[in-house]
């Protein structure tokens, strides 16, 4: 494993994290315990020293989960970090309360790494309005939390003016890879916060799992070069290569992904890419951008839809269907998904109501899109970009 210097924090952080939600499930929709376990333990053993969950990852099961395969010493060896769901605290006093509770699920003394869960310009506002930064400072020095963060989704102007407020933010969290290098913080918040000695975070590395499966012309383009690796160690190796980057989380889903990943993180170094690789990069982005016409990562913030729609089941289906030129396939897929989870799961029964929209991460038009998603799948229209 490879260690880099965690910001003005000074700890020696894996460049490989642990992203806690994205565990195997069983047929029932829990954690699968036992796999999820080997998992995590097999990566803490070959050096993976920093696990990301939060307090709604697996429906609240993720800390749960943790707290229990964590005890009889892995704890230690760890920096657990976790979130404050923003959206759950109305007053001040809910902070203690959510704080408790997690420390509780999680048991342990102390939460190496605290973030508010997915800050935009809003939520920004109303938790500064509660009181948060001081709460925050408090924690601090009592001792519960050892550093202090948050998780962005939002433009750049406002990750600058959230870093910006508050002198003694330790960590940021930011979604970046290849495909997202001008979308939400981008590369100029990785910039900006690596210079004011925040130590740096990334999530979604592979878009949710789409860099890794991608469409046969962009394999092709990775394929041309002399170094051999999968899309997805290419996606991770961009992502190193950044000397501004601390930890890279991957939510990863089976032992054979985190042994890949591992070993991946095992090749990596800042500043290693060539000038030819980054340059594939460039044509690796232009060609996606051509064809997946969704930015959806499958997060499940949206969700529930009160229509009982599947949102991020439809954006995929429908994506992959436009992404691998298989439109058909995506029709049988559709039909599969009404037939499994039912008639309203599926994009025709949206009514349009808009309540998923502000939940999304990615600001996706979700009530625009689902009416097409239907008419392309569920009636055989055709699709026009
Ligand atoms: N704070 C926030 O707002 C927020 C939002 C999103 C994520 N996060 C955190 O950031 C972490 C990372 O984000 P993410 O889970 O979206 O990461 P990601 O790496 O973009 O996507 C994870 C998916 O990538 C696929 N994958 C991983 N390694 C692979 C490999 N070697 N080969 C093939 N496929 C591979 C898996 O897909 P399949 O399961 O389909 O195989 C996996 O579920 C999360 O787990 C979570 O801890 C935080
Ligand atoms: S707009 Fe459609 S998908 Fe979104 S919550 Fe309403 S019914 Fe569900
Ligand atoms: S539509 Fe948005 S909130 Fe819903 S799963 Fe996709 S990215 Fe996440």
């Amino acid at each position: 494993m490879k260690y880099r210097l965690f910001g003005k924090l000074g700890w020696q952080v894996s460049v490989l994290g642990f992203g806690c939600m994205r565990f195997p499930k069983t047929e029932a929709g829990r954690i699968d315990v036992p796999a999820a376990e080997r998992m995590v333990k097999y990566a803490v053993e070959q050096g993976v020293n920093y696990l990301d969950t939060a307090y709604v990852y697996h429906e609240g099961e993720s800390e749960h989960f943790l707290g229990e395969i964590l005890k009889g010493g892995w704890r230690q060896k760890v920096h657990l970090a976790t979130k404050l769901p923003c959206w759950e605290a109305k007053t001040p006093l809910d902070f203690d309360r959510l704080l408790n509770e997690q420390l509780q699920k999680l048991q342990t003394d102390y939460i190496d790494v605290y973030l508010l869960h997915a800050l935009d310009g809003q939520s920004w506002q109303r938790m500064r309005g509660l009181g948060v930064l001081e709460w925050l400072c408090k924690i601090k020095t009592e001792g519960k939390v050892r550093a202090i963060g948050f998780s962005f989704h939002d433009c750049f102007e406002v990750f600058k003016e959230i870093i910006d407020a508050y002198e003694d933010w330790d960590v940021c969290q930011i979604q970046y890879n290849y495909m997202n290098q001008n979308y939400q913080a981008g590369t100029r918040g990785l910039e900006y916060a690596a210079a004011r000695r925040l130590g740096v975070v990334i999530m979604e590395p592979l878009l949710g799992g789409k860099l890794a499966n991608p469409p046969q012309r962009i394999c092709h383009l990775f394929e041309t070069f002399p170094r051999k690796a999968s899309p997805a160690e290419w996606s991770l190796q961009w992502l190193w290569n950044r000397t501004e980057v601390s930890v890279v989380l991957s939510g990863m889903s089976s032992m054979e992904q985190v042994a890949e990943n591992v070993r991946s993180a095992s090749r990596s170094a800042p500043e290693s890419m060539s000038r030819e690789e980054l340059v594939l990069f460039e044509k690796v982005q232009k060609t996606f951008e051509a064809i997946a016409p969704v930015p959806c990562t499958a997060c499940g913030y949206c969700l529930p839809c009160p229509s009982g729609v599947n949102i991020p089941e439809n954006f995929s289906v429908f994506n992959k269907g436009v992404m691998y030129d298989d439109l058909e396939a995506a029709r049988w897929e559709y039909q599969s998904l009404k037939q499994n989870q039912g008639e309203a799961s599926v994009a025709e029964a949206c009514i349009q109501c808009g309540t998923c929209e502000p939940k999304c991460p990615q600001k996706i038009a979700i009530s625009q899109w689902m009416p097409r998603i239907d008419a392309v799948l569920g009636k055989g229209q055709t699709y026009n970009p």
